[in-house]
């Protein structure tokens, strides 16, 4: 709190509370696209808040990526976090192994002594593999599980960013670019007004499932991000945004 005050990080977060609608928002200090170090605080930040909001037996789903890589490994060793268990939001969606969701959920459940389940879908499915796995009992269950989630924790990306990094095809690369997709999360892609222009053929919670989930975090920083994390907040789900001051002031600065 000391720091936070002598950096006005508290106005911060307050103003963006106000402006963005949301419930709470949780600044940290500096700018992640220049200090990778920063993101080791949002991890931090987000893991501290998980512990606030989880309740014992509650089940904690999420997406993968390199910021909630950090959430992961900041998870704290708690009594009350062993009850939980960990489970991916989605199909593995074209991130390296150790930022696969799938991966994570083992890491969170190794770090706090928690239970974990994995979801064994390949990335981008076909229509008739789609339907296959949608038809196998474990995957039906685990699905289960995941809409009965009481905490989802996410990570936003930047559209295009997001879309190479999955080796996304030219002809999905152009229709990205034609409808001006700027921000992703859970493997859809958002224009700047939060319209859905593209959504990642795979298996797992879909947008609707969020009204039902208690919580719901986002975390994203960097001042590049800013645009995709605006885009993705316009889905007026009652979320709660763990960012860094980088997107912070640049967020301010644009609504
Ligand atoms: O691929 C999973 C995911 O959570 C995406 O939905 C999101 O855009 C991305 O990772 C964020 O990754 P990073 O934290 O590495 O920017």
């Amino acid at each position: 709190p000391y720091i936070k005050k002598i950096f006005g990080l508290n106005e911060l977060e307050q103003k963006l509370q106000a402006k963005l609608h949301i419930s709470r928002v949780i600044v940290v200090a500096g700018d992640v696209d220049k200090d990778e170090f920063v993101k080791k605080e949002m991890g931090r930040a987000a893991a501290q808040l998980l512990r606030q909001y989880v309740k014992e037996n509650d089940i904690v789903t999420l997406t993968g990526g390199s910021t909630l890589f950090e959430v992961a490994n900041m998870m704290p060793e708690n009594p009350q976090l062993q009850s939980v268990l960990f489970v991916p939001a989605r199909g593995g969606i074209g991130e390296n192994h150790e930022f696969l969701a799938n991966t994570l959920v083992s890491v969170m459940a190794k770090k706090t002594g928690g239970k974990y389940r994995l979801l064994h879908v390949p990335d981008q499915l076909s229509e008739e593999s789609y339907n296959s796995l949608m038809n196998e009992d474990n995957i039906k269950e685990v699905l289960k599980v995941i809409r009965s989630a009481g905490i989802v924790i996410h990570g936003i990306g930047d559209a295009k960013t997001m879309a190479l990094r999955r080796n996304t095809s030219k002809e999905i690369l152009a229709l990205l670019e034609e409808k001006k997709a700027i921000g992703e999360a859970f493997g859809y892609y958002f224009s700047q007004d939060g319209e859905i222009v593209y959504k990642i053929k795979t298996i797992g919670l879909i947008l609707e499932d969020l009204e039902k989930i208690p919580h719901i975090i986002a975390v994203a920083g960097g001042k590049s991000k800013a645009d995709a994390i605006l885009a993705v907040l316009k889905q007026n789900y009652k979320q709660i945004l763990v960012t860094d001051e980088g997107a912070a002031r640049e967020i301010l600065s644009k609504i």
